[in-house]
């Protein structure tokens, strides 16, 4: 149990985010957003603000900064601001206004008048439903559709007519904001070798490409530093407008530029998560095994079609046994800000309508719905070969149940006084993946060694797995080692995304270890060394030989070397053609609704999880928990609601409810240890996303429990429960 190394930093103030930077001479940018859903901008009337006290520049489309097409092999186009004048939603990026302070430059910027041409707008789901397009194919090539047939069955609508007994709903969930507590902002100072930019990111490297291609420039004119992040969830690995603009008007400018969303702004010129329908149909015999599944999906995409949120093939495809499976996945292109990825994109949402619509199976065979769970445990995906390196899920129920009091349930929940109590289950799985990463590891004369590389911490405690995996890989104690995150001039690391950066950069530590050791032996055994001509062996940090030893650092100041490097890279091999990986979990809620306010309230909630070797068990539970109180915000609190004009009406912490401490009872976290080392050397699956995945479900299930009311769209509100 390792504290979190950057928390004496981040709790007294002095860690430094992108808008913590400052430098002589620096100038102040505000973003001048759109104020109609869909249009072009027919006239921008700059004369005011240009002349406003302290304005040293207003841009516009008609004014634009230098700014160029952004396309990257990882996330392909990212949208670059002022580049035309078409408005696409409310809140889209237009303008920019440079001062020499920050209120100079907002107040000019609400002296900026627009002419519009407004188009109308199609704001809501329900406008865009008739106007579904099939999705593109995803990343891995899977067609929008799919559909997998048990030999001698035409069709999945024959494979339902042959199931005893079918469930059917539809489910829908709520456009949510990431709302990180660190606004997206960026400073950017450009000097003799380029640009430097400071902003919150999740992998310096993409930041970096991104910038350059915007910025017409070579990647290594760009240096992008991230060393502290805000919270990011999806929501800061794409560039933010706030990192192009900034770095666009320093060039044009001559002198440093910080750019700040106000927390207003973050809700529409950034991305969100989609809002999405889905309907399911189960099909099942009477003991519970199913007999088939269809999941079909809808959901909000910008104009630009620029994301899929994959509720079906993320979700369905992977969860339950099932010899007959039909899934599907169309886009309703609105006038809303653009969609990206948000904390376990697909599985969150999709795991609702998943994990809802099995407690509906369980209840309509009168089952319990762990044991209806249980009884479709899969071993692979279904329709692949390839079986699970390694799965306990069957394993996270039992231990769960038991530490839950599971037994006490029935199917009609209870009473205490005048609270209608009730009990929810759900599944939660979310793949295991890994991104190359390279880390480059120095042992120093002083004994301390440096693990460094260019991803990110945004506060997934990544810097305190680098130190122990570098401590153990070092055989050494981890507060000899010093992690570095967040800086593009280290070695090239992964993203903190998909669930990957433990994984990934781990792997790396511990090849960078094993090379930095051997060039130590070299070292050490070389001609006029202290070991010259004896056999050599490293231990605790020790170089042994000869009868006697030296610590690396003696060693390294009997050579009069400050220090020696090595860097490790390590990447995803053969062994996704080999196995399927995945992190699995059960996720155990209480819910107490009150029997005449009708208020819900979770009293408990549980997570099991199997998810490989757990580094750090005080960073993992606090990511795992972070996870599940954002389930219970998706399933009671968080909707991004949109006017018909396409007008946040909740633009703010105020009006878009997250849970506060009082929503939020103890939360029982608990990890099974099952190392995966078929995935990768360090034998960690991912813990980042899964811990959200199945939470709102396991709410809305409870819910039912207590009262009988099957909600079927999340937030669930007061009024739904009258
Ligand atoms: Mo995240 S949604 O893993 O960037």
């Amino acid at each position: 149990m390792t504290s979190r190394v950057d928390a004496p930093l981040k709790v007294t103030g002095q860690a430094r985010y992108g808008a913590d930077h400052n430098f002589p001479g620096m100038a102040y940018g505000y973003l001048v957003l759109s104020t109609i859903a869909r249009g072009r901008i027919v006239a921008m009337d700059v004369t005011a603000a240009k002349s406003a006290p302290g304005v040293l520049g207003v841009y516009s489309p008609f004014d634009p900064l230098e700014l160029h097409a952004v396309s990257t092999p990882m996330l392909g186009e990212t949208w670059v601001p002022l580049q035309d004048d078409q408005v696409a939603y409310y809140g889209q990026a237009i303008g920019f206004v440079v001062a020499e302070t920050f209120e100079q430059a907002r107040d000019a910027a609400m002296l900026v008048e627009v002419s519009y041409q407004a188009l109308p707008a199609a704001t809501s789901m329900a406008d865009g439903m008739a106007t579904a397009e099939d999705a593109p194919p995803s990343r891995d090539g899977s067609p929008s559709s799919l559909e997998i047939l048990a030999p001698g069955v035409e069709s999945i609508d024959e494979a339902f007519a042959a199931s005893p007994v079918v469930v059917e709903a539809t489910y829908s969930t709520a456009p949510q904001n990431h709302a990180a507590m660190e606004p997206h902002s960026a400073v950017a100072v450009w000097g003799d070798g380029g640009v430097t930019v400071y902003s919150g990111n999740q992998g310096a490297m993409l930041q970096v490409m991104e910038l350059a291609a915007a910025l017409g420039v070579g990647p290594e004119r760009v240096h992008a530093v991230n060393p502290f992040v805000g919270g990011a969830f999806g929501g800061k690995g794409r560039t933010s407008a706030p990192a192009f603009l900034a770095a666009a008007a320093a060039r044009a400018l001559g002198r440093p530029v910080k750019a700040a969303l106000a927390r207003e702004q973050v809700f529409t010129a950034t991305a969100g998560r989609a809002a999405t329908v889905q309907k399911l149909t189960l099909g099942a015999d009477h003991q519970g095994t199913l007999i088939a599944m269809r999941h079909d999906s809808w959901c909000s995409t910008a104009m630009d079609r620029s994301f899929v949120e994959p509720t079906s093939h993320g979700t369905s495809r992977e969860y339950y046994a099932t010899q007959n499976l039909a899934l599907s996945q169309k886009i309703v292109p609105l006038n809303l800000p653009p969609t990206t990825f948000m904390r376990a994109p697909g599985e969150a949402p999709g795991s609702f309508a998943l994990e809802s619509a099995i407690d509906e199976l369980a209840v309509a065979l009168n089952m319990d719905p762990i044991e209806l769970r249980l009884r479709n445990n899969a071993t692979a995906p279904v329709g692949k070969d390839l079986q699970w390196s390694s799965k306990h899920l069957d394993e996270c129920f039992h231990v769960g149940a038991a530490r839950f009091g599971w037994a006490q349930r029935t199917p009609q929940g209870r009473t205490d006084g005048d609270w209608l109590v009730g009990m929810g289950v759900a599944s939660a799985l979310f793949p295991a993946l890994r991104f190359p990463a390279s880390v480059e590891i120095t042992l120093r004369a002083d004994d301390t060694a440096v693990v460094s590389t260019g991803g990110s911490d945004p506060g997934t405690g990544l810097l305190t797995v680098l130190s122990l995996v570098g401590g153990e890989s070092l055989d050494i104690a981890a507060d000899r080692v010093t992690p570095r995150l967040g800086d593009s001039a280290y070695p090239p690391g992964g993203m903190s995304a998909g669930s990957t950066a433990t994984a990934s950069a781990s792997t790396a530590v511990m090849i960078a270890a094993t090379q930095v050791i051997d060039d130590l032996l070299g070292l050490a055994s070389a001609p006029d060394a202290p070991f010259h001509g004896v056999e050599v062996s490293y231990e605790g940090g020790r170089v042994l030989g000869g009868g006697r030893s030296l610590s690396f650092g003696e060693l390294l100041r009997a050579l009069d070397r400050e220090s020696l490097s090595a860097t490790g890279s390590s990447a995803p091999g053969d062994e996704y053609t080999k196995h399927s990986f995945s992190s699995f979990g059960a996720q155990f809620c209480e819910v107490r609704v009150h029997r005449w306010t009708r208020e819900a309230r979770v009293s408990r909630m549980l997570g099991v999880f199997d998810a490989g070797r757990i580094i750090n068990e005080k960073t993992a539970r606090s990511q795992i928990a972070g996870g599940m109180i954002w389930g219970v915000s998706a399933a009671l609190h968080e909707a991004l609601e949109f006017e018909a004009g396409g007008r946040p009406a909740n633009a703010d912490l105020a009006g878009y409810l997250v849970p506060v401490n009082a929503d939020i009872p103890d939360i029982d976290v608990h990890f099974l240890r099952y190392p995966d080392t078929l995935h990768n050397a360090v034998g960690a699956k991912g813990i980042g996303e899964i811990g959200t995945v199945g939470m709102a479900a396991a709410v809305a299930n409870a819910v039912y429990n207590a009262t009988g009311i099957r909600v079927r769209h999340i937030p669930i509100t007061i009024e739904d429960l009258l």
